[in-house]
């Protein structure tokens, strides 16, 4: 057959493709993901962790590391991604936080103000953010 058939692929594992795919090793990104661990590490002893903004050029495993990272975190505390592509309001955000920690998802109506009293309470007031840019 001259092109390919329906079930052969140019591709080894299609799986990397995944929007949700992630690397079991991050290449020569040692430096990068030890930074994010010390930022969180104060969150293992019950201490609040530094925010972090992670900047560079597009797909160069910024939000790799960061899910790596929570990944190993959401064993000692809560965690929360949240895509602001899709979440992009202040609003939206807080309640995609919220049902992440939660499991529950918001009243309609309820306002932020509201919103973020019932998250902080759960939260004991600490709330870390590490942004990719
Ligand atoms: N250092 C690396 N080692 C292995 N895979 C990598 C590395 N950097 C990026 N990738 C892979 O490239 C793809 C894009 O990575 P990722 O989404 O983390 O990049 P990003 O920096 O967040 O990009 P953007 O700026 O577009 O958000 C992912 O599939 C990721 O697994
Ligand atoms: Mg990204």
């Amino acid at each position: 057959m001259k092109y390919l058939h329906w079930d052969e692929t140019l591709f080894k594992d299609a799986e990397v493709f995944d929007a949700d795919y992630l690397p079991d090793i991050l290449l020569h990104r040692e430096t990068q993901l030890n930074q994010l661990a010390s930022n969180m590490k104060p969150a293992l002893r019950g201490l609040t962790p530094i925010n972090c903004v992670c900047l560079g050029p597009p797909a160069t495993g910024k939000t790799t590391a960061v899910k790596l990272i929570l990944n190993e975190l959401k064993e000692y505390c809560l965690t929360a991604y949240v895509n602001c592509r899709n979440a992009n309001t202040k609003h939206q955000i807080f309640s995609e936080i919220y049902r992440c920690v939660s499991g529950a998802v918001v009243r309609r109506g309820l306002s932020f103000n509201r919103l973020y009293v019932k998250l902080m309470d759960m939260l004991d007031n600490v709330l870390v953010y590490v942004w990719t840019i």
